[in-house]
């Protein structure tokens, strides 16, 4: 049975997850209208995976003898000034989900609730992945210059790391 304070935080991050799904599609349809169709792609990519997050914590406070509750999400931002500002919007976003992350795996040592904390690390090692991923792409989009977005494009389907792009069993 989960403590309440480790149901609290777990169903926290559900709508944490669910909100990066959300802002990841806002971010795709900005991409998808600016003629970015292979950003659009990793995008859409991306909030699928978050919606898999999103599960996956549901099912483990269910599985626990909790109660996943199903939030309403903040409007996410919707425009953009170019792709560096949209990357670097997800790098921001993802080193929230990883302090938000740490957060949980902090408590469940201080709840000594080991269950939790195993369950966890599925999560500690994607957010590596995840904002590996991101910082590799920032690192693209200055190799290339804004001048030769249509190359980025064409391209940044191939720099999804291979962690990022297996699903998660929720
Ligand atoms: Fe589910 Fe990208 O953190």
């Amino acid at each position: 049975m989960l403590k309440k304070t480790v149901e609290d935080i777990c169903n926290r991050q559900i709508e944490r997850e669910g909100f990066s799904a959300n802002l990841y599609l806002a971010m795709a349809s900005w991409a998808e209208t600016n003629g970015m169709s292979g950003v659009a792609q990793w995008l859409y990519a991306q909030a699928e995976e978050e919606k898999l997050h999103m599960l996956k914590f549901m099912k483990y406070i269910n599985e626990r003898g909790g109660k996943a509750v199903i939030p309403a999400l903040e409007k996410p931002r919707s425009e953009f000034n170019d792709i560096e500002d949209v990357f670097r919007e997800v790098l921001n976003h993802e080193e929230f989900v990883t302090g938000s992350i740490n957060e949980i795996v902090s408590l469940t040592l201080e709840e000594k609730d080991f269950n939790t904390h195993n369950f966890l690390q599925w999560f500690v090692f994607e957010q590596v992945e995840e904002e590996a991923s991101v910082r590799t792409i920032l690192d693209k989009i200055k190799l290339l210059g804004k001048t030769n977005m249509y190359q980025f494009d064409r391209d940044i389907m191939s720099l999804r790391s291979p962690a990022a792009s297996s699903q998660p069993t929720a």
